[in-house]
């Protein structure tokens, strides 16, 4: 009797255990199937968008230093010359009545210090966006740029093989940005004695070369650091993917270092 009634309850408990065991058998292959890979691209996306934070900030950083040095620089450089020229200008004032020998001399000075002051403007100003690069193009830009830095490096020979032509203002700009930090790198890290800097144009891709026989570097190691050793690289790569482009580096310690852009003619202006 006492089985008989509590069959019917036992049934349902059966009911509900098959039930939860065929919901449990339909939702396993559910969750390796569609709920694991979704939660692995959800996790890696978030590490994405987390690299991306770190790394505007670091981008940011880089930029305000930029702006603290070329804030010291003109400080610096024009602010003393600037107090200078205040002062001899109001000595020519009381001068000019009185010994015009004198006010000759003070305003040859003043020539001297505007002449200095002016070429200081320039290079400073090259050094931000040479204007260059809109008038005469790239090769010649990087002719200067070459000049400038040789100066400074006189251990360093440079090779240049760039044709004369023109291309669009946005390639040649990325292109000589290219130029720019690859040859810092040369400059601060390589220890090198030759430099070959090559571009080469077919019907569809430009393709710029920057090769040093310098001291050379562990590439994974510096691309595992994510930033850590510098921002140069990241912005080379960054650069050339915005026009579409592949960024090659081949280098190993002690084999010098080959920095090599391939972008498409065909440029989509940016918005
Ligand atoms: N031509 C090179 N020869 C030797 N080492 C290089 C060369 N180019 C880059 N490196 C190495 O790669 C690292 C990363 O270069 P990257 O340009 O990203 O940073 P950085 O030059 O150190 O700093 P930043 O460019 O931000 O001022 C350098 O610190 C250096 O160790
Ligand atoms: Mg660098």
């Amino acid at each position: 009797m006492l089985l008989a009634d509590s069959l019917p309850e036992m049934s349902n408990s059966i009911a509900a255990l098959t039930d939860a065991t065929i919901l449990l058998l339909c939702l396993s292959p559910a969750y390796f199937v569609l709920y694991r890979p979704l939660r692995n691209s959800w996790d890696k996306n978030r590490l994405h968008q987390q690299e991306i934070r770190r790394l505007n900030h670091q981008l940011l950083t880089a930029s305000e230093n930029e702006r603290r040095q070329l804030a010291r620089n003109l400080h610096d450089e024009f602010g003393q010359i600037l107090t200078g020229l205040q002062i001899e200008i109001q000595l020519v004032k009381q001068d000019v009545g009185g010994d015009p020998e004198t006010a000759r001399t003070q305003c040859d000075w003043i020539s001297q210090q505007l002449t200095g002051l002016s070429g200081q403007v320039r290079d400073i100003s090259r050094t931000l966006r040479p204007i260059m690069l809109d008038t005469t193009g790239l090769a010649a830009t990087l002719r200067w740029l070459i000049k400038t830095v040789a100066s400074h490096q006189p251990q360093l020979r440079f090779q240049l093989q760039i044709p004369e032509g023109r291309l669009s203002a946005q390639l040649e700009t990325v292109l000589y940005r290219l130029c720019q930090e690859a040859i810092n790198n040369i400059c601060k890290h390589s220890r090198a004695q030759q430099v070959t800097i090559e571009l080469n144009l077919s019907q569809e891709w430009v393709t710029l070369s920057v090769i040093d026989d310098g001291c050379g570097f562990d590439l994974p190691a510096v691309e595992k650091s994510a930033g850590e050793a510098g921002l140069g690289l990241i912005g080379m790569r960054e650069r050339v993917a915005a026009c579409c482009g592949k960024l090659q580096i081949l280098t190993r310690p002690d084999e010098g270092c080959m920095v090599s852009a391939q972008i498409p003619l065909a440029q989509k202006e940016l918005p």
